[in-house]
Protein backbone atom coordinates (compact mmCIF):
# COMPACT_ATOMS: atom_id res chain seq x y z
CA UNK A 1 0.00 0.00 0.00
CA UNK A 2 1.37 3.67 -0.92
CA UNK A 3 1.93 5.20 2.54
CA UNK A 4 -0.13 7.83 3.65
CA UNK A 5 -3.28 6.58 1.40
CA UNK A 6 -6.42 6.29 3.11
CA UNK A 7 -7.18 2.69 3.87
CA UNK A 8 -10.79 2.61 4.61
CA UNK A 9 -12.09 3.03 1.05
CA UNK A 10 -15.30 0.24 1.09
CA UNK A 11 -18.42 2.09 -0.04
CA UNK A 12 -20.71 3.17 2.17
CA UNK A 13 -23.00 5.64 0.53
CA UNK A 14 -25.01 2.21 -1.14
CA UNK A 15 -28.29 3.95 -0.90
CA UNK A 16 -27.42 6.49 -4.02
CA UNK A 17 -26.26 4.65 -6.40
CA UNK A 18 -28.00 0.88 -8.30
CA UNK A 19 -26.65 -2.18 -7.61
CA UNK A 20 -26.00 -1.01 -4.27
CA UNK A 21 -24.99 -4.33 -2.71
CA UNK A 22 -22.15 -5.03 -4.88
CA UNK A 23 -21.00 -1.69 -4.82
CA UNK A 24 -21.24 -1.06 -1.22
CA UNK A 25 -19.07 -4.28 0.12
CA UNK A 26 -16.68 -3.27 -2.35
CA UNK A 27 -12.55 -3.22 -1.19
CA UNK A 28 -11.50 -0.81 -3.54
CA UNK A 29 -8.00 -0.78 -1.16
CA UNK A 30 -7.31 -4.36 -2.25
CA UNK A 31 -8.47 -3.99 -5.66
CA UNK A 32 -6.19 -1.14 -5.76
CA UNK A 33 -3.23 -2.80 -4.69
CA UNK A 34 -3.95 -6.12 -6.71
CA UNK A 35 -4.48 -3.66 -10.03
CA UNK A 36 -1.06 -1.63 -8.80
CA UNK A 37 0.64 -5.01 -8.64
CA UNK A 38 0.16 -5.67 -12.06
CA UNK A 39 0.38 -2.62 -13.93
CA UNK A 40 3.65 -2.32 -11.98
CA UNK A 41 5.22 -5.65 -12.78
CA UNK A 42 4.11 -5.17 -16.49
CA UNK A 43 6.00 -1.52 -16.58
CA UNK A 44 9.15 -3.27 -14.89
CA UNK A 45 9.12 -5.84 -17.59
CA UNK A 46 8.39 -2.92 -20.30
CA UNK A 47 11.14 -0.77 -19.35
CA UNK A 48 13.30 -3.19 -18.96
CA UNK A 49 12.97 -4.52 -22.84
CA UNK A 50 14.20 -0.99 -23.63
CA UNK A 51 17.96 -2.55 -23.33
CA UNK A 52 20.34 -1.99 -21.03
CA UNK A 53 20.89 0.41 -18.12
CA UNK A 54 21.81 4.26 -19.73
CA UNK A 55 20.98 7.73 -18.28
CA UNK A 56 17.91 8.04 -20.33
CA UNK A 57 16.32 4.32 -19.29
CA UNK A 58 17.59 5.06 -16.00
CA UNK A 59 15.81 8.35 -16.10
CA UNK A 60 12.52 6.72 -17.51
CA UNK A 61 12.34 3.86 -14.82
CA UNK A 62 12.67 6.94 -11.97
CA UNK A 63 9.57 8.45 -13.14
CA UNK A 64 7.54 5.53 -14.23
CA UNK A 65 8.17 3.46 -11.13
CA UNK A 66 7.78 6.49 -8.59
CA UNK A 67 4.65 5.71 -6.32
CA UNK A 68 2.23 7.04 -8.57
CA UNK A 69 -1.51 6.44 -7.83
CA UNK A 70 -2.07 4.68 -11.16
CA UNK A 71 -5.52 5.93 -11.18
CA UNK A 72 -5.25 6.03 -15.00
CA UNK A 73 -4.18 2.35 -16.21
CA UNK A 74 -6.56 0.86 -12.75
CA UNK A 75 -9.70 2.92 -14.44
CA UNK A 76 -8.71 1.33 -17.92
CA UNK A 77 -8.60 -2.27 -16.46
CA UNK A 78 -11.83 -1.27 -14.77
CA UNK A 79 -13.75 -0.17 -17.79
CA UNK A 80 -12.66 -3.20 -19.55
CA UNK A 81 -14.44 -5.26 -16.31
CA UNK A 82 -17.73 -3.23 -16.63
CA UNK A 83 -18.12 -4.75 -19.76
CA UNK A 84 -17.35 -8.27 -19.00
CA UNK A 85 -13.55 -8.23 -19.96
CA UNK A 86 -11.03 -9.57 -17.75
CA UNK A 87 -7.75 -7.65 -17.34
CA UNK A 88 -5.92 -9.43 -20.44
CA UNK A 89 -2.19 -8.90 -21.86
CA UNK A 90 -3.94 -6.38 -24.07
CA UNK A 91 -5.72 -4.17 -21.79
CA UNK A 92 -2.70 -4.61 -19.47
CA UNK A 93 -0.71 -3.12 -22.40
CA UNK A 94 -3.39 -0.45 -23.04
CA UNK A 95 -3.20 0.91 -19.25
CA UNK A 96 0.49 0.19 -19.20
CA UNK A 97 0.38 2.84 -21.98
CA UNK A 98 -1.72 5.25 -20.16
CA UNK A 99 0.67 5.52 -17.56
CA UNK A 100 3.56 5.98 -19.47
CA UNK A 101 1.65 8.80 -21.27
CA UNK A 102 0.66 10.16 -18.01
CA UNK A 103 4.12 9.77 -16.34
CA UNK A 104 6.17 11.75 -19.18
CA UNK A 105 2.89 14.66 -19.12
CA UNK A 106 3.64 15.08 -15.12
CA UNK A 107 8.31 15.36 -16.09
CA UNK A 108 7.35 17.74 -18.61
CA UNK A 109 4.48 19.75 -16.25
CA UNK A 110 7.05 19.66 -13.40
CA UNK A 111 10.05 21.44 -15.84
CA UNK A 112 11.46 25.27 -14.94
CA UNK A 113 9.73 25.90 -18.33
CA UNK A 114 6.06 25.19 -16.84
CA UNK A 115 5.60 24.64 -13.21
CA UNK A 116 9.13 24.39 -11.94
CA UNK A 117 8.50 21.90 -9.56
CA UNK A 118 10.83 19.81 -7.20
CA UNK A 119 9.17 17.30 -5.78
CA UNK A 120 6.84 14.34 -7.31
CA UNK A 121 5.77 10.84 -6.08
CA UNK A 122 7.48 11.81 -3.07
CA UNK A 123 10.69 12.22 -4.72
CA UNK A 124 12.71 14.68 -6.28
CA UNK A 125 11.14 15.48 -9.99
CA UNK A 126 12.98 13.74 -12.88
CA UNK A 127 14.75 17.51 -14.08
CA UNK A 128 16.33 17.75 -10.39
CA UNK A 129 17.59 13.59 -9.79
CA UNK A 130 18.75 13.88 -13.38
CA UNK A 131 19.05 17.00 -15.33
CA UNK A 132 16.66 19.16 -17.56
CA UNK A 133 17.91 18.00 -20.56
CA UNK A 134 17.43 14.41 -19.86
CA UNK A 135 13.85 14.55 -18.28
CA UNK A 136 12.99 16.17 -21.45
CA UNK A 137 14.25 13.45 -23.17
CA UNK A 138 12.70 10.66 -20.63
CA UNK A 139 9.07 12.51 -21.18
CA UNK A 140 9.59 12.14 -25.10
CA UNK A 141 11.33 8.71 -25.01
CA UNK A 142 7.90 7.33 -22.29
CA UNK A 143 5.45 9.17 -24.83
CA UNK A 144 7.04 7.14 -27.47
CA UNK A 145 7.22 3.79 -25.72
CA UNK A 146 3.64 4.41 -25.02
CA UNK A 147 2.58 4.37 -28.53
CA UNK A 148 4.92 1.05 -29.36
CA UNK A 149 3.35 -0.63 -26.59
CA UNK A 150 0.39 -0.24 -27.77
CA UNK A 151 1.08 -1.19 -31.61
CA UNK A 152 2.17 -4.49 -29.24
CA UNK A 153 -1.54 -5.01 -28.79
CA UNK A 154 -2.69 -8.31 -29.73
CA UNK A 155 -6.02 -8.34 -29.07
CA UNK A 156 -7.23 -12.20 -27.93
CA UNK A 157 -9.83 -13.33 -29.84
CA UNK A 158 -9.24 -11.08 -33.12
CA UNK A 159 -11.80 -10.15 -35.36
CA UNK A 160 -13.88 -7.34 -33.62
CA UNK A 161 -11.42 -6.55 -31.42
CA UNK A 162 -8.24 -6.05 -33.51
CA UNK A 163 -10.33 -3.22 -35.04
CA UNK A 164 -11.06 -1.59 -31.98
CA UNK A 165 -7.42 -1.41 -30.95
CA UNK A 166 -7.09 0.57 -33.80
CA UNK A 167 -9.77 2.84 -32.21
CA UNK A 168 -8.16 2.52 -29.00
CA UNK A 169 -4.89 3.76 -30.75
CA UNK A 170 -6.76 6.66 -31.97
CA UNK A 171 -8.31 7.86 -28.66
CA UNK A 172 -5.53 7.61 -26.90
CA UNK A 173 -3.02 10.01 -29.22
CA UNK A 174 -6.03 12.38 -29.76
CA UNK A 175 -6.48 12.91 -25.70
CA UNK A 176 -2.86 13.39 -25.48
CA UNK A 177 -2.19 15.87 -27.92
CA UNK A 178 -2.89 19.52 -29.43
CA UNK A 179 -7.13 18.31 -28.74
CA UNK A 180 -6.53 17.81 -25.49
CA UNK A 181 -4.10 17.15 -22.40
CA UNK A 182 -1.28 19.80 -24.71
CA UNK A 183 -3.90 22.20 -25.34
CA UNK A 184 -5.14 22.03 -22.18
CA UNK A 185 -1.56 22.75 -20.57
CA UNK A 186 -1.00 25.58 -23.45
CA UNK A 187 -4.31 27.27 -21.46
CA UNK A 188 -3.51 26.42 -17.84
CA UNK A 189 0.05 28.33 -18.49
CA UNK A 190 -1.78 31.29 -20.68
CA UNK A 191 -4.82 31.65 -18.38
CA UNK A 192 -1.77 31.93 -15.73
CA UNK A 193 -2.02 35.25 -13.62
CA UNK A 194 -5.42 36.37 -15.34
CA UNK A 195 -8.84 36.74 -14.70
CA UNK A 196 -11.09 33.53 -16.37
CA UNK A 197 -14.37 32.86 -16.03
CA UNK A 198 -15.97 29.34 -15.23
CA UNK A 199 -16.67 28.24 -18.64
CA UNK A 200 -13.17 28.56 -19.74
CA UNK A 201 -11.90 27.39 -16.42
CA UNK A 202 -14.14 23.90 -16.77
CA UNK A 203 -12.44 23.55 -20.43
CA UNK A 204 -8.96 24.15 -19.26
CA UNK A 205 -9.13 20.97 -16.75
CA UNK A 206 -11.30 19.16 -19.24
CA UNK A 207 -8.37 19.18 -21.47
CA UNK A 208 -5.57 19.20 -19.13
CA UNK A 209 -6.68 15.79 -17.10
CA UNK A 210 -10.22 15.03 -18.16
CA UNK A 211 -9.18 14.21 -21.42
CA UNK A 212 -6.37 11.17 -20.55
CA UNK A 213 -9.07 10.10 -18.09
CA UNK A 214 -11.75 10.05 -20.32
CA UNK A 215 -9.42 7.81 -22.72
CA UNK A 216 -8.55 5.75 -20.00
CA UNK A 217 -12.23 4.59 -19.59
CA UNK A 218 -12.88 4.62 -23.40
CA UNK A 219 -10.07 2.69 -24.42
CA UNK A 220 -10.56 -0.18 -21.32
CA UNK A 221 -14.25 -0.27 -22.51
CA UNK A 222 -13.00 -0.91 -26.13
CA UNK A 223 -10.13 -3.33 -25.40
CA UNK A 224 -12.75 -4.98 -23.79
CA UNK A 225 -15.27 -5.00 -26.52
CA UNK A 226 -17.90 -2.78 -25.07
CA UNK A 227 -21.25 -1.60 -27.09
CA UNK A 228 -21.96 1.53 -28.36
CA UNK A 229 -24.03 2.24 -25.51
CA UNK A 230 -21.77 0.88 -22.81
CA UNK A 231 -18.80 3.27 -24.35
CA UNK A 232 -21.11 6.01 -24.56
CA UNK A 233 -22.28 5.58 -21.00
CA UNK A 234 -18.52 4.93 -19.71
CA UNK A 235 -17.43 8.35 -21.32
CA UNK A 236 -19.87 9.95 -19.46
CA UNK A 237 -18.80 8.55 -16.52
CA UNK A 238 -15.46 9.78 -17.22
CA UNK A 239 -16.12 13.28 -18.22
CA UNK A 240 -17.82 13.82 -14.83
CA UNK A 241 -15.18 12.25 -12.86
CA UNK A 242 -11.85 13.79 -15.08
CA UNK A 243 -13.44 17.19 -14.08
CA UNK A 244 -14.06 15.72 -10.51
CA UNK A 245 -10.39 14.83 -10.28
CA UNK A 246 -8.78 17.81 -11.31
CA UNK A 247 -11.43 19.70 -8.84
CA UNK A 248 -9.82 17.70 -6.41
CA UNK A 249 -6.12 18.40 -7.42
CA UNK A 250 -7.12 22.21 -7.36
CA UNK A 251 -8.19 21.60 -3.57
CA UNK A 252 -5.42 19.47 -2.34
CA UNK A 253 -3.08 22.06 -3.77
CA UNK A 254 -4.29 24.80 -1.14
CA UNK A 255 -5.16 21.99 1.85
CA UNK A 256 -3.48 19.04 1.08
CA UNK A 257 -0.10 17.79 3.45
CA UNK A 258 2.95 17.61 0.91
CA UNK A 259 4.25 14.42 2.78
CA UNK A 260 1.12 12.89 1.88
CA UNK A 261 0.79 14.08 -1.42
CA UNK A 262 4.57 13.56 -2.61
CA UNK A 263 4.47 17.05 -4.26
CA UNK A 264 4.41 20.48 -3.17
CA UNK A 265 1.27 22.39 -2.08
CA UNK A 266 0.62 26.26 -2.72
CA UNK A 267 2.20 26.58 -5.58
CA UNK A 268 -1.33 26.87 -7.62
CA UNK A 269 -1.64 30.38 -5.57
CA UNK A 270 2.12 31.13 -5.69
CA UNK A 271 2.47 30.86 -9.84
CA UNK A 272 -1.60 32.63 -10.03
CA UNK A 273 -3.16 29.51 -11.80
CA UNK A 274 -6.44 29.49 -12.36
CA UNK A 275 -8.61 27.06 -10.21
CA UNK A 276 -11.48 25.90 -8.74
CA UNK A 277 -10.59 27.34 -5.42
CA UNK A 278 -9.73 30.37 -7.18
CA UNK A 279 -12.69 30.65 -8.55
CA UNK A 280 -15.13 29.18 -6.13
CA UNK A 281 -13.83 28.91 -3.03
CA UNK A 282 -12.99 25.90 -1.06
CA UNK A 283 -16.23 24.76 0.11
CA UNK A 284 -18.17 25.50 -3.22
CA UNK A 285 -15.76 23.65 -4.64
CA UNK A 286 -15.71 20.58 -2.67
CA UNK A 287 -19.61 20.48 -3.26
CA UNK A 288 -18.98 20.87 -7.05
CA UNK A 289 -16.80 17.53 -7.13
CA UNK A 290 -19.38 15.49 -5.15
CA UNK A 291 -21.87 17.05 -7.42
CA UNK A 292 -19.37 15.78 -10.82
CA UNK A 293 -19.32 11.85 -8.83
CA UNK A 294 -23.48 11.84 -8.24
CA UNK A 295 -23.48 12.34 -11.86
CA UNK A 296 -20.87 10.41 -12.94
CA UNK A 297 -22.13 7.14 -10.92
CA UNK A 298 -25.82 7.97 -13.10
CA UNK A 299 -23.94 7.01 -15.79
CA UNK A 300 -23.00 3.31 -14.28
CA UNK A 301 -26.79 2.54 -14.29
CA UNK A 302 -26.83 -0.01 -17.16
CA UNK A 303 -23.89 -1.64 -15.86
CA UNK A 304 -24.07 -5.01 -13.75
CA UNK A 305 -22.27 -5.46 -10.63
CA UNK A 306 -18.84 -5.88 -12.44
CA UNK A 307 -18.91 -1.49 -12.79
CA UNK A 308 -18.45 -1.82 -8.89
CA UNK A 309 -15.12 -0.82 -9.38
CA UNK A 310 -16.07 2.26 -11.14
CA UNK A 311 -18.56 3.05 -8.53
CA UNK A 312 -15.69 2.98 -5.78
CA UNK A 313 -12.84 4.79 -7.76
CA UNK A 314 -15.66 7.98 -8.41
CA UNK A 315 -15.29 8.02 -4.68
CA UNK A 316 -11.97 7.96 -3.92
CA UNK A 317 -11.52 10.23 -6.21
CA UNK A 318 -12.67 13.27 -3.91
CA UNK A 319 -11.63 11.39 -0.98
CA UNK A 320 -8.67 11.24 -1.58
CA UNK A 321 -5.62 12.63 0.39
CA UNK A 322 -3.22 12.11 -2.20
C1 LIG B 1 -1.35 14.56 -11.18
O1 LIG B 1 -1.93 13.35 -11.49
C2 LIG B 1 -1.54 15.51 -12.30
C3 LIG B 1 -2.92 15.82 -12.60
C4 LIG B 1 -3.42 15.59 -13.75
C5 LIG B 1 -3.77 16.44 -11.61
P1 LIG B 1 -2.05 12.19 -10.40
O2 LIG B 1 -2.59 12.78 -9.14
O3 LIG B 1 -2.80 11.05 -10.99
O4 LIG B 1 -0.53 11.81 -10.15
P2 LIG B 1 0.14 10.41 -9.77
O5 LIG B 1 0.12 9.59 -11.00
O6 LIG B 1 -0.64 9.79 -8.66
O7 LIG B 1 1.54 10.77 -9.36
C1 LIG C 1 -0.89 18.56 -14.46
O1 LIG C 1 -1.68 19.49 -13.87
C2 LIG C 1 -1.58 18.14 -15.72
C3 LIG C 1 -0.71 17.39 -16.61
C4 LIG C 1 0.45 16.93 -16.29
C5 LIG C 1 -1.21 17.15 -17.93
P1 LIG C 1 -1.14 20.27 -12.59
O2 LIG C 1 0.10 21.00 -12.91
O3 LIG C 1 -2.28 21.02 -12.05
O4 LIG C 1 -0.84 19.02 -11.63
P2 LIG C 1 0.21 18.87 -10.47
O5 LIG C 1 -0.43 19.58 -9.31
O6 LIG C 1 1.51 19.45 -10.93
O7 LIG C 1 0.30 17.41 -10.19
MG1 LIG D 1 0.66 22.20 -14.54
MG1 LIG E 1 2.01 20.95 -12.08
Amino acid sequence: MIPGEKTSLIMTQSNQIPHSDAAGSFDLTAYLAEKRRMIDRQMEQLIDEQGPPSRLHDAMHYSLMGKGKRLRPVLCIAAAEAVGEKTTPSVLRTACALEMIHTYSLIHDDLPAMDNDELRRGRPTCHIRFDEATAILAGDALLTLAFEVLAGCRPENGGEKQLKQLRVVSTIASAAGSQGMIEGQMRDMSAQGKQIDAGALKQIHAFKTGAMIEASVVSGALCGGGTDDQVDALSEYARNIGLAFQVADDILNVEGDPEIMGKSAGTDRMLQKATYPGLLGLEESKQYAKDLVANALQSLKIFDTEAAPLYAIAQYIVERNR
